[in-house]
């Protein structure tokens, strides 16, 4: 796991689209796990105006997101549909056919979710996951206890992320307690993953991810078993970690052609 630490979250974001569009610069037709919540709004800030300033083309690319509630519809306001198009897909020339969420609404979510664990399959597979973590150290919706081994399904939220997320939600609406997600196990096979973690909140999460042992009850820390993972954060996601000094002269001593 490469550990890169950023004075900023915004620093970290640029990082990360960096690393996204040299992807997309070296594979036009990449398959992209994305990742939604407040985390990586920068990144894609960064990757829209890539694409409106350099020319950054998505016409290409294909995109897999990791989760949706269910019970939302793509025009529900908090749903991940709706997030994906107003924060990225809408400004980017992205086609629509080729950006996948689960759906929310699936009458049969057990074939739903195999349809999408196939679909992801055939498109080749992802070459880059993009992910968040929970405070509780989770990624997709794969809270602790999820299986390291599992696939796209459905979860029950924790009550901790069901208040985490109740801001993007409207005052009193109730936030769902079941997502489809994709697995711990679904997410390891993609050939890189980015994880973002920014702010004071996160640092135990991350500190319990990277640093502790590898278990279920910290879904992050199978990432440990990923041979490409890289973990980009910000100066206060850092706080827990013991060898952050080490981290962060790696990276500053790194080979040119190393970097991102
Ligand atoms: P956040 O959520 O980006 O909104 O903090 C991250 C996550 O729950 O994975």
């Amino acid at each position: 796991m490469e550990v890169i630490i950023q004075p900023t979250a915004e620093a970290a974001s640029l990082e990360a689209a960096k690393k996204v569009a040299a992807i997309v610069r070296s594979k036009p037709n990449a398959v992209l796990g994305l990742a939604t919540g407040s985390t990586p709004l920068g990144l894609y800030r960064e990757l829209i105006r890539m694409h409106r300033d350099e020319g950054l083309d998505f016409s290409q690319v294909t995109t897999f997101n990791l989760d949706e509630y269910v019970g939302l519809g793509a025009e529900h306001p908090a749903s991940y549909h709706h997030f994906m198009w107003q924060f990225l897909f809408s400004h980017i020339n992205i086609n629509p056919s080729r950006a996948h969420l689960p759906d929310g609404l699936a009458s049969d979510i057990p074939s739903f979710c195999g349809r999408y664990e196939q679909a992801i399959t055939e498109a080749g597979g992802l070459d880059l996951q993009i992910l968040g973590i929970g405070a509780d150290g989770h990624i997709g919706f794969n809270e602790p206890a999820s299986s390291l081994a599992s696939r796209t399904r459905i979860k029950t939220l924790t009550e901790r992320t069901r208040s985490d997320n109740a801001h993007f939600f409207a005052p009193g609406e109730m936030v769902p307690q079941h997502v489809i997600t994709m697995g711990v196990g679904t997410i390891m096979e993609a050939r890189e993953v980015l994880l973002l973690g920014f702010s004071s909140r996160k640092a135990e999460a991350l500190a319990a991810a990277i640093e502790g042992p590898v278990t279920q009850m910290v879904p992050a820390s199978v990432l440990q078993f990923h041979p490409k993972a890289t973990v980009l954060l910000d100066e206060a996601a850092s706080g827990n970690l013991q060898r952050a000094d080490y981290y962060r002269h790696v990276y500053a001593n790194k080979p040119v052609w190393q970097r991102i």
